[in-house]
């Protein structure tokens, strides 16, 4: 399989990639245990697809995403993070990429081909596919059947994929992708996150039968430095 004839991701600091850059602080061993806490929740069933998403914006689902993709990777475990944010995409500014192309190249353009988009990147068995040029209608897109396709291609090449999505209540996009997801992590920004919010994207999540698998608390304080992770039911 050759992945990539694009350039290797730069080689300096990814802030927020805590597990990458600290792998042995306290962060980085609460997203172990995160990782742990998913594989206890699916010992019976296949987990290969992860929507990651929250009620509102700005809550470190990007963050989360990215740092749980590179958690679950390993020389084993092939894990592919796709920007699925086709509105605020940050993928390729957390792993310092191009983003000329990526999933809305696939989406659209039939001669485009998924191991060509796909970036390597520094962590062994993690690898991104950005968002690419933003579309005028990401929702209808991801509910494509071209998307479909694409999951499946990726399916075959991946034993993990994790999807970085909107949040819930901004648009349905979220909701598309989680119907077609084994699993759904949802964050909650500790302390900001409105509760009736929180209960009313669990609600329209549910309405789709999505496969909620926990709950990721998540403090974005900006006075304190430190990060604070738990994952439940
Ligand atoms: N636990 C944390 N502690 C400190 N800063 C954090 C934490 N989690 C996220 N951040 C920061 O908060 C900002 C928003 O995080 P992130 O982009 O991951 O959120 P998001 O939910 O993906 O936002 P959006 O809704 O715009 O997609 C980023 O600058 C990120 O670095
Ligand atoms: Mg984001």
């Amino acid at each position: 399989m050759i992945f990539s004839k694009k350039k290797k991701a730069d080689t300096g600091e990814r802030p927020g990639l805590v597990v990458v850059n600290k792998p042995s602080s306290v962060v980085s061993e609460q997203f172990r245990t995160i990782r742990t806490n998913i594989q206890f929740s699916m010992v019976d069933e296949d987990l290969k697809t992860v929507v990651v998403t929250s009620a509102g914006p700005a809550s470190g689902k990007s963050t989360i995403a990215a740092n749980l993709a590179a958690t679950f990777a390993s020389k084993e475990k092939k894990v592919l993070l796709v920007d699925a944010d086709l509105r605020k995409p940050t993928v390729h500014k957390t792993f310092k990429v191009r983003n000329t192309d990526g999933l809305t190249t696939l989406l659209t353009d039939r001669n485009a081909h998924l191991d060509e988009m796909i970036y390597r990147t520094h962590t062994e068995g993690l690898y991104t596919l950005t968002s690419g040029a933003i579309p005028p209608n990401p929702a209808e897109l991801l509910a494509s059947k071209r998307m479909e396709e694409i999951k499946q291609e990726m399916l075959a090449l991946f034993d993990l994929i994790i999807f970085d999505m909107p949040p819930v209540l901004a648009v349905t996009d979220a909701q598309v992708m989680a119907t077609k997801a084994d699993g759904v992590l949802f964050v909650i920004p500790q302390g900001s996150a409105n509760k009736d919010e929180v209960m009313k994207a669990k609600d329209l999540l549910e309405k789709v039968q999505a496969n909620v698998l926990g709950a990721v608390l998540n403090r974005v304080d900006k006075s304190d430095d430190s990060y604070y992770y738990y994952y439940g039911e």
